[in-house]
C-alpha cells in the first residue's frame, strides 16, 4: 500500500501526518511540485522477464508518460533480495542527493521508499505497485529500497546523465528511518 510519512526535517521522531489514501498523497504531494499519480499496473511480471519485456507490458503507459513530459529515454531497475549486489544497490542513492532533471518512476512490481526534503518538511513516500512519482528536479531527496529489496521500477530521462545524483554531503538520511517494509 502506497505511504505518505510528513515530518519536520529536524523532528524524525515526531512525524506531522500519515496518509494512505493515493488522493491525499498527491494532494499532499503537489504543492511542493511532486507528482504522484496511481497507474494500471495489473500485469505480473515473469520471473525472468528482462527489461524488454517490462516495458512491452506497459507501453501504452510508458508512451503516454513520454510524449505528455517530454521524456527522450526509458528503462526498467529491477532487484531482488537474492541479488548479488544488493548492498551497493542500496547504498548508492541512500544519502541526500539532487539531479539535474526531475526523477520520474513507474513502481509496477514490490516497492521503495523515497525521502523528499522540501524547505523545513521530509515527504516519506513508500511506493508501491501501481505508483507513479515524479520528484523535480533540483529537490533534494534519497531513496530506500530496504535491506531485502525487490522491485521493479519503470524510469524515464531526458538527458542520459540525468539520473546522475549530486549528493548535497548532508546527513540527514542517517536520522531518518529506514525503510522496511
Ligand atoms: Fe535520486
Amino acid at each position: 500500500m502506497s505511504k505518505l510519512i510528513v515530518y519536520n526535517d529536524h523532528q524524525p521522531e515526531a512525524p506531522l501526518g500519515v496518509f494512505t489514501e493515493p488522493e491525499d498523497i498527491r494532494r499532499e504531494l503537489k504543492p511542493a511540485g511532486v507528482r504522484f499519480e496511481r497507474v494500471n499496473a495489473s500485469v505480473d511480471l515473469p520471473e525472468g522477464a528482462g527489461q524488454e519485456e517490462v516495458l512491452a507490458a506497459y507501453k501504452h503507459i510508458v508512451d503516454a508518460e513520454m510524449k505528455a513530459h517530454g521524456y527522450n529515454t526509458v528503462d526498467v531497475a529491477r532487484i531482488k533480495p537474492d541479488a548479488p549486489n544488493v548492498e551497493a544497490a542500496r547504498a548508492k542513492f541512500l544519502s541526500e542527493h539532487a539531479h539535474t532533471e526531475d526523477e520520474s518512476r513507474i513502481m509496477v512490481e514490490g516497492s521503495g521508499c523515497f525521502y523528499l526534503h522540501a524547505g523545513d518538511k521530509v515527504f516519506q513516500v513508500e511506493c508501491t505497485r501501481g505508483d507513479l512519482i515524479s520528484v523535480p528536479e533540483g529537490m533534494k531527496h534519497w531513496f530506500d529500497m530496504g535491506a531485502s529489496p525487490r522491485f521493479a521500477a519503470i524510469r524515464f530521462f531526458i538527458r542520459p546523465d540525468g539520473w546522475v545524483g549530486h549528493f548535497t554531503g548532508e546527513t540527514i538520511a542517517e536520522r531518518f528511518p529506514k525503510y522496511a517494509p
